[in-house]
């Protein structure tokens, strides 16, 4: 790689006494202003005081070897994925009909977005690649591996994918062709029973002997590849939801006490889940089933190690996601919002059994509750715009999802205002960057300690990480797991602003807004 795309390349470096770059890390010092606010009991009026909290963050800088174990390695997203990395790697272009092709990061965040550092001395805007606040790890720097319940290599897995252009498949075939997904977790009652043929690579034995399978496996790729961390997706087949039942997956001693007996509700994403964190690999879900289960949090925050879900925010979500916000946010009231899928890959085939669709809807129905919920105005306590999803399986378009929206709002004096939006896209080339996004955000996290200080310790506190479920990832999931007790934000904008300004506190700087004070007060 060279040095503008290695990992830990940052683009500037920050001068203020709150910042200190020691040997190996970044330590900043951070004022983070809040507003907060109580209300009368008597006369019910509220009052607002500025609070200012002070947190000293440490981001270790050496990013080291990082690898990416994918579950669900032969599917659309994880061969496109691989595929794709392997091609910006080694710089593979392609021919098409339009000419030469050079592979790129378009639709990652961190790696194709830029960010605004600050004004130069004419007050014009400065912009810096997202991924050059902090030192991040960069894709092309990776090993990637994983499992798949289906044993074609990754290169056949491509083919079958027919995703990429056939000229870029041909070029990275034999060297993808090398690659092989190991044997999986596979129990029929999850996923689809059309996806029964695929399952022709499993591990056998009781549920605590897979359990001890996948943790050696992690740790022998982990040997293998010289690596300091692994990071584990799940981008498989979703499943259907787990039962939450009382003593079997509420908590992490009855989760780790059913995969010991064997219980028919611990499910496969929920036995990497769990091999992951008693590993310290942090585990992200990319599909929409509830993988997460109470047990599995508690376990994550007992072993201090990082989870995220869930469900891959690709196509029509992130639209809802900035739509809905926009449409709220002008005082405009969403009466219905109505969509409809069809997509003819292999998700949308196992997405056609009901059990998998409803997985899929759960996911998809949460996303407006945000917005609604801030706007008393608009919407009455318990109020909601009615919402429906439907999805259906058109084996003749292939990964070329459509999706079919339309927005009815009541807009001034009772009238009313209708969107409808017709949005084409490969579904796998829209979520693959998003594995990128996720990983890297992961990664980053795993370097970064915080501690919160007042003026009243006796003694300085001890660093530690942020809270085991990571929210910090929502822009990239359509339905954000976030840590108990805390809120979803669903909003799109709110989102990226999120992981913008808190990676510009781990250096020190405050976080960006639209002010322009210096532009309209001088
Ligand atoms: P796919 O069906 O092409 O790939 C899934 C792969 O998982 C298959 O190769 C299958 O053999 C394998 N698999 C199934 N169960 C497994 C298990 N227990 N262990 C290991 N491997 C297993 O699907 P695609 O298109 O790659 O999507 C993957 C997941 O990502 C789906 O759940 C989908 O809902 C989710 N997702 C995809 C989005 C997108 O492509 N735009 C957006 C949001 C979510």
């Amino acid at each position: 790689a060279n040095t503008a795309t290695a990992s830990g390349a940052t683009a500037f470096q920050v001068d203020s006494p709150y910042v200190h770059y020691a040997e190996g890390s970044i330590e900043s010092d951070y004022l983070y202003d809040t507003t907060i606010v109580s209300r009368d009991i008597d006369s019910g009026k509220l009052t607002a005081k500025p609070t200012k909290v002070h947190y000293q963050f440490k981001t270790r800088t050496k990013v080291g070897r990082v690898g990416l174990m994918l579950i669900g390695w032969g599917g659309n997203n994880g061969s496109t994925i691989t595929a794709s990395i392997i091609a910006n790697k080694k710089s593979i272009s392609w021919e098409t009909r339009k000419g030469t092709q050079e592979p790129n990061y378009y639709g990652s965040v961190m790696l194709a977005s830029t960010t605004k550092l600050g004004v130069d001395e004419n007050l014009r805007d400065v912009y810096v690649p997202f991924n050059e606040i902090v030192p991040m790890v960069h894709p092309n720097d990776i090993v990637i591996g994983g499992w798949d319940i289906n044993s074609l290599s990754i290169g056949d897995a491509m083919r079958r994918a027919e995703v990429l252009p056939v000229d870029l498949q041909r070029k990275v075939y034999d060297e993808l062709n090398q690659l092989k997904p190991l044997p999986s977790v596979y129990y029929p009652d999850f996923i689809a029973a059309n996806q029964e043929e695929r399952a022709n690579n499993t591990i056998g034995g009781t549920k605590q002997e897979q359990l001890e399978h996948l943790r050696k496996d992690i740790r022998e790729f982990k040997q293998a590849n010289d690596l300091d961390r692994v990071i584990v997706m799940w981008t498989a087949n979703t499943e259907r939801y787990a039962d939450i039942l009382a003593g079997v997956n509420d908590t992490a001693d009855n989760l780790l006490q059913a995969i010991a007996t064997g219980h028919e509700e611990v499910s496969p994403s929920t036995l990497f889940a769990v091999a992951s964190i008693l590993e310290g690999a942090p585990f992200v879900n990319g599909s929409p089933q509830n993988t997460l289960v109470p047990g599995v949090i508690d376990l994550a925050e007992r072993e201090r190690s990082f989870v995220g879900g869930d469900d891959f925010k690709s196509g029509q979500t992130k639209i809802k996601s900035v739509l809905a916000e926009f449409l709220v946010n002008a005082g405009i009231k969403p009466l219905a919002i109505t969509s409809y899928n069809h997509l003819g890959n292999n998700d949308g085939r196992n997405l056609s059994a009901p059990a998998q669709f409803r997985s899929k809807e759960i996911s998809k129905s949460s996303v407006v509750d945000d917005m609604v919920s801030a706007n008393n105005i608009l919407y009455k306590k318990g109020e909601h715009p009615d919402h429906t999803i439907v999805i259906k399986y058109v084996p003749s378009v292939g990964d070329s999802k459509r999706a079919l929206d339309e927005y009815v709002s009541e807009i001034f004096m009772g009238g009313l205002n209708t969107i409808s939006l017709y949005n084409t896209c490969e579904d796998s080339l829209l979520a693959s960057p998003l594995i990128i996004d996720l990983f890297m955000m992961t990664e980053l996290m795993t370097r970064v300690t915080y501690r919160v200080k007042s003026d009243a310790d006796a003694q300085e506190p001890e660093w530690q990480p942020f809270h085991s479920v990571l929210s910090i990832l929502s822009y990239m999931l359509k339905a954000p797991v976030v840590p108990p007790g805390t809120p979803v934000v669903n909003a799109l904008a709110k989102q990226r602003m999120a992981m913008e300004n808190i990676m510009r506190a781990f250096v020190g700087l405050p976080p960006n807004n639209e002010m322009l004070l210096e532009h309209r007060a001088f």
